[in-house]
This record gives structure tokens, C-alpha cells and sequence, in this order.
């Protein structure tokens, strides 16, 4: 079975804290490790596109503290850690509103995906100031301001900002949540979603691999009956 494309809700670095009596960024430094791994496993292993739920538009609403620690350390990440991904061939694009995001970060931002654009090796998504319904309504924004009275579905997934990427085979969430927390709520309509009690932080790649291998045992009908799938 093809697996294209790995989404990831990425949560529990709190709670990881937590257990330890560290004070909640520490999940977040941890995390970013975890973030390291699963490119890794994901370039390793010849997978196509992972798209990462790095800060959604609800988490604007977490202590003001909390939220420009986690800015900051995406900033000193696209400093320290993203030009690398570029010398392995990853196209790096934030997807999500941004609207609210410094300019500092916004002009990081803008730098690490025009220099990584051309790449191939692996294209990896983070979302950014992202929600699914927001994606959903500036899809519709920009349908209207190009007047059009109808739409099909096709032509619908273009205003995504996901587009052209396909969507996601797999979507992983950790930290024993299951739910989707206003995440590519579109796309999501056919992924199989795999929910682990395993935190972020200890979300390693052997981890990833036990999802990956989930995946592989899963029957992906789209609608039609197991039947029909051997017959074909
Ligand atoms: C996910 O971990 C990271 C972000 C949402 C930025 P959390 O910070 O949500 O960790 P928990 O859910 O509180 O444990
Ligand atoms: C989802 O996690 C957002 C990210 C992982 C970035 P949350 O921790 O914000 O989700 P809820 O609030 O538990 O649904
Ligand atoms: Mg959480």
C-alpha cells in the first residue's frame, strides 16, 4: 500500500513535562528532537511528503510566555537546523495564516522556502498559525474574489493551502488525544489516523515505524467493499 504522504499532530510535550517537574517549554525543547527524527524517517525511508502541526490558531490563546518561547525556538530552528534540510534536499513551506506571526519570523520564513523551493527529496510542510476550518474559509475568500458562482471539488483543492500536495495517507496524533484539534479537516477526509498514548517527546522513530506499519495492515476501501478491492 502506497504512503505517500505523513501528517503529524504533534502533542503531549507538555504533559512530558510535566511528569518530570520541568517546567512546559522543556516538552517543547524535547519535541524538537522528535521533530529531527521523524525527517529523518521520513527522507530514510522514501516518503514523499510530511506535513507537521507545529502551532495551531487556538494556541494563540496559551500564556503569552509559552507562545513567544515556542516562536522563539522555531525562529532559533529555522536559524540553526533548516538550511541543513536544504543540503538534504527538503522543500520547506509553512502553511496557515501568518497574519499574527513578527516579522522577524516572517522574513525567516519566507527566506527558507524561497531557498528550498526546488527541492524534491522530501516536502515537508509545518503548519504554522494553522487551522483547518481557517484554510477552509480563505479557500472560500479567494473563490468569491475570483467570482465564481460554482465550484467542483477538484477545482476546490486549489485554493488549499496544501495544494498541490496530495493528502495525507497517514495522520498520526500522540499523546493519547483523539481528536483531530481543527487540523487539515479536509484533507483528512480519507487518512488513517492512528492515535498513541506515546507523548511527542518519546515519539521516536521506532515509534514512527510501528505507526508506519499499522498503516500497512490497514484495507483502504474509499467506499467500496473488500470484494471489490480483490477482484481488482
Ligand atoms: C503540543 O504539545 C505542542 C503545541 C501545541 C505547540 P502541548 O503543549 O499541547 O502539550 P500538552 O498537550 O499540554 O501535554
Ligand atoms: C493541537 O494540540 C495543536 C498542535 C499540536 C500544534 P493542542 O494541544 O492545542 O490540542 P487540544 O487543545 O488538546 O485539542
Ligand atoms: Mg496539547
Amino acid at each position: 500500500m502506497t504512503l505517500c504522504h505523513i501528517a503529524i499532530i504533534m502533542d503531549g510535550n507538555g504533559r512530558w513535562a510535566k511528569k518530570r517537574l520541568l517546567p512546559r517549554v522543556a516538552g517543547h525543547v524535547r519535541g524538537v528532537k522528535r521533530v529531527k527524527d521523524a525527517v529523518e524517517y521520513c527522507i530514510n525511508n522514501g516518503i514523499e511528503y510530511l506535513t507537521l502541526f507545529a502551532f495551531g490558531r487556538e494556541n494563540w490563546a496559551r500564556p503569552e510566555e509559552e507562545v513567544s518561547f515556542l516562536m522563539k525556538l522555531l525562529s532559533e530552528q529555522i536559524r540553526k537546523e533548516f538550511y541543513k534540510l536544504n543540503e538534504k534536499g527538503v522543500r520547506i513551506r509553512f502553511i496557515g495564516d501568518k497574519s499574527r506571526l513578527n516579522k522577524v519570523i516572517l522574513d525567516q520564513i519566507n527566506d527558507i522556502q524561497n531557498v528550498t523551493s526546488n527541492n524534491t527529496n522530501l516536502k515537508l510542510n509545518i503548519a504554522l498559525d494553522y487551522s483547518g476550518t481557517y484554510d477552509i474559509i480563505q479557500a472560500v475568500n479567494n473563490i468569491i474574489k475570483d467570482k465564481r458562482q460554482t465550484i467542483t471539488e477538484q477545482e476546490f483543492e486549489k485554493y488549499l493551502l496544501t495544494f498541490p500536495d496530495p493528502h495525507p495517507d497517514l495522520l498520526i496524533r500522540t499523546s493519547g488525544e483523539s481528536r483531530l484539534s481543527n487540523f487539515m479537516l479536509w484533507q483528512s477526509s480519507y487518512s488513517e489516523c492512528y492515535f498513541t498514548p506515546k507523548l511527542w517527546p518519546d515519539f521516536t522513530k521506532r515509534e514512527m515505524e510501528l505507526a508506519v506499519n499499522w498503516f500497512k495492515t490497514r484495507e483502504r476501501r474509499f467506499g467500496r467493499t473488500s470484494e471489490q478491492l480483490k477482484d481488482s
